[in-house]
């Protein structure tokens, strides 16, 4: 057994991306900036959007892009089980109501067929997550938008770098937050940003991003700055540093490169386990897509496997190997339950992927040795 834990992610940082955090920091100019702008631009022809906007984190962009959609008390924002808390925690904090869709087994992701049963008059938002960077079918979800006249608010944190058919996420549609955690496909530290083709969307959440200051600011203090400006709303805290920015410049241009490495692992793993009696391996759909797998995520068969998803993590950590849970049934948590009345049975397929469930080491540096023992390891611990 080797000595050295490997966990089941880690950045890789360039260093170019590490020079220019040492440049911008002896630059003078640490916080919102020139590199903002930069990054900013450089998400904008990334994407092909019009607008592109940096901020703290991707929990801010979904909280900031549902303020900005103007929920009114007793709108429904529909949305999957299978997700981090953040998606659901921000449908409550701007004043939303979440409505859940149980998951299509094979993908992991809301069900589409679900979806149009679970529309009312109330609801205002169809709010997706592309789990694990396997993107929906977003033809057939905007067909179910446009049909009820509903915005489309794509919780993409697993996805930069995903392709539904031949265009990118974030390339088209209504408007798409990203993750740049240090788990993500690429990342700036914390952050995140949103996408969209709404200019009035993005001039609100621009304004809600900086305090409710009327103009970009940033550059106030400059030589050419003006130290005035308008407060239109009370707005937030969350925009990006330069810091971040320096980091995320670099990683954008590496992105295509981390993500050829994720499918070759992922196709390793496809391979290697495909026989397998302990593992459901992830199922694809049959349009054309690029997954970007940001998480390699199997379900563990507990008979064949003559163990609980929850015993085999154990066993990998006592092996010095990190596995991750993504995720608890998220309308499980107790404040779900208390305030929606969410209860277990409610979405049974996303209640028995969560039990299931277990994300593998995965991310770009991973060597194919570094490979080799976690799939030795798992046969160990399953043939012992
Ligand atoms: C599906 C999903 N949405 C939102 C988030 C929030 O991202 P961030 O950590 O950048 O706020 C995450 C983070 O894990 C996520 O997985």
């Amino acid at each position: 057994m080797s000595d050295e834990f490997l966990p089941f992610s880690r950045p890789l940082i360039s260093q170019a991306a590490i020079d220019d955090v040492v440049a911008c920091l002896k630059s003078g100019w640490i916080t919102t900036g020139p590199r903002v702008a930069q990054f900013t631009e450089a998400l904008k022809e990334y994407f092909n959007a019009p607008h592109a906007l940096p901020l703290m984190s991707a929990t801010t962009g979904l909280h900031l892009a549902l303020l900005a959609m103007n929920l009114e008390p007793g709108d429904e924002v529909i949305t999957t089980p299978l997700t981090f808390a953040a998606t659901l925690n921000t449908i409550v904090l701007a004043g939303g109501k979440p409505v859940l869709v149980d998951i299509d087994p094979k993908t992991l992701n809301m069900d589409i067929n679900q979806l149009e049963s679970a529309i009312t008059e109330h609801t205002r938002i169809i709010l997706p997550v592309h789990f694990a960077g396997l993107p929906l079918d977003l033809d057939l979800l905007y067909a179910i938008a446009e049909k009820h006249g509903l915005r489309v608010l794509e919780d993409a944190a697993h996805a930069i770098g995903t392709k539904y058919k031949d265009k990118r996420i974030g390339s088209f549609g209504d408007t798409q937050v990203f993750s740049f955690h240090p788990n993500k496909n690429m990342t700036t530290g914390e952050g995140g940003c949103v996408v969209t083709r709404d200019v009035e969307l993005a001039d609100q959440i621009a304004r809600l991003r900086f305090h409710g200051v009327d103009r970009q600011a940033w550059n106030r203090y400059g030589k050419s700055g003006n130290q005035d400006y308008e407060i239109v709303l009370p707005g937030y805290k969350s925009n990006m540093m330069d810091i971040q920015a320096a980091i995320g410049i670099h990683q954008l241009k590496e992105l295509p490169d981390f993500i050829a490495r994720r499918n070759e692992l992922a196709k390793r793993y496809q391979e290697a386990l495909s026989d397998w009696p302990q593992w459901t391996i992830p199922q694809l759909p049959a349009y054309d897509h690029l997954h970007s797998w940001h998480i390699y995520t199997p379900l563990i068969n507990e008979d064949a496997a003559q163990m609980n998803r929850n015993e085999f993590m154990q066993a990998m950590k006592e092996r010095n190997i990190g596995t991750g849970l993504h995720y608890r049934a998220v309308h499980l948590y107790p404040y779900y339950r208390q305030v929606f009345g969410f209860k277990p049975g409610d979405y049974p397929y996303a209640e028995d992927v969560c039990e299931r469930i277990v994300s593998l080491p995965l991310f770009p540096s991973m060597t194919d040795a570094e490979h080799d023992r976690v799939l030795d390891t798992m046969y160990t611990i399953f043939n012992q």
